[in-house]
């Protein structure tokens, strides 16, 4: 009897990856902001013969997600699984204190809140898996997508020392650094969006990780390759190549309009 959990489970890859995990014997918890797309989802989970549980929460409120654990302990044993997804990439380009603060909240606070107060049971246990969706985009600031991108680096470093402190537990750690996902989140993106692949493909590579309890769950690798090399160029030199990037593919869209 498998426990899951998921945050960001109202669309996208936390959909994906909710019924990507559903089988018979399984619970997974389920947690967004919208109880009514929640609702309309758990059928469809209950139809691969998992249990839904629906915590209707946001992430940026420690003593809502420290509910949701409590709800989530009181009910069985500590989840095998803690995936904290949720995620926005905001409005603008963060360069404004409220959407610096606003991101920031949701993708590193939300992360932490997430997972934190499950982790003295699962110590207890000496087992489980936490699981958390970060970006490729972390690797490197990205035109438009400073507080975004600053979000997903501190998730690369906050997660690796968490995954040193959990694994003398006999906890697992992976971090999921995906590429461009057709989502909600992208589906409004006004530029190329190369090698880009569905929620359902993405879903199945995380969870292909996840039992391999993998540290870093990276995809698609022309992507993974690109902005680790990106990251690892003089800082002029990217800021070089990121501008003609840019300014060629401001062009073709021009010659399309
Ligand atoms: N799509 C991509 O190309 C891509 C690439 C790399 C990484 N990612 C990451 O993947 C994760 C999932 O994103 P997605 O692409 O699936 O986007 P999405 O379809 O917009 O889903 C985001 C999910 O997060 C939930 N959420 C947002 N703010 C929340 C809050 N304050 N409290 C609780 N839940 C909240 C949303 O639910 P409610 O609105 O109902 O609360 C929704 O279920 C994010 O961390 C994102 O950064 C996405």
């Amino acid at each position: 009897m498998a426990v899951i959990v998921i945050t960001g489970a109202s669309s996208g890859l936390g959909e994906a990856l909710a019924l990507h995990l559903s089988r018979p014997g399984t619970t997974l918890h389920l947690i967004a902001r919208r109880g009514e797309r929640l609702n309309a989802f758990a059928e469809r989970v209950r139809e691969r013969g998992s249990l839904p549980r629906l915590h209707v929460a946001d992430v940026r409120s420690p003593d809502a997600m420290q509910d949701v654990a409590t709800n989530v302990l009181g009910e069985g044993p500590p989840p095998d699984l803690v995936i904290a997804n949720a995620g926005i990439r905001g409005e603008g380009d963060g360069n404004s204190g409220k959407v610096l603060e606003e991101i920031l909240a949701t993708n590193v606070l939300g992360a932490a809140y997430s997972i934190l107060p499950f982790l003295p049971a699962m110590r207890e246990a000496r087992k489980g898996q936490v699981v958390v969706v970060g970006s490729l985009a972390g690797y490197r600031g990205l035109p438009d997508a400073g507080a975004y991108c600053a979000s997903k680096a501190a998730l690369m470093a906050w997660t690796d020392s968490l995954r040193l402190s959990l694994k003398p537990d006999g906890i697992a750690l992976s971090l999921v650094n995906p590429g461009f996902v057709t989502t909600e989140m992208t589906r409004r993106n006004p530029y190329p969006m190369p090698f880009v692949m569905s929620a359902e493909e993405a879903a199945r590579r995380i969870v292909r990780g996840i039992h391999r309890e993998s540290p870093r769950i990276e995809f698609p690798l022309p992507m993974v390759l690109m902005v680790r090399l990106l990251a690892l160029l003089p800082p002029q030199t990217g800021d070089w190549l990121i501008r003609m990037f840019s300014k060629k593919n401001h062009e073709s869209s021009r010659r399309l309009d």
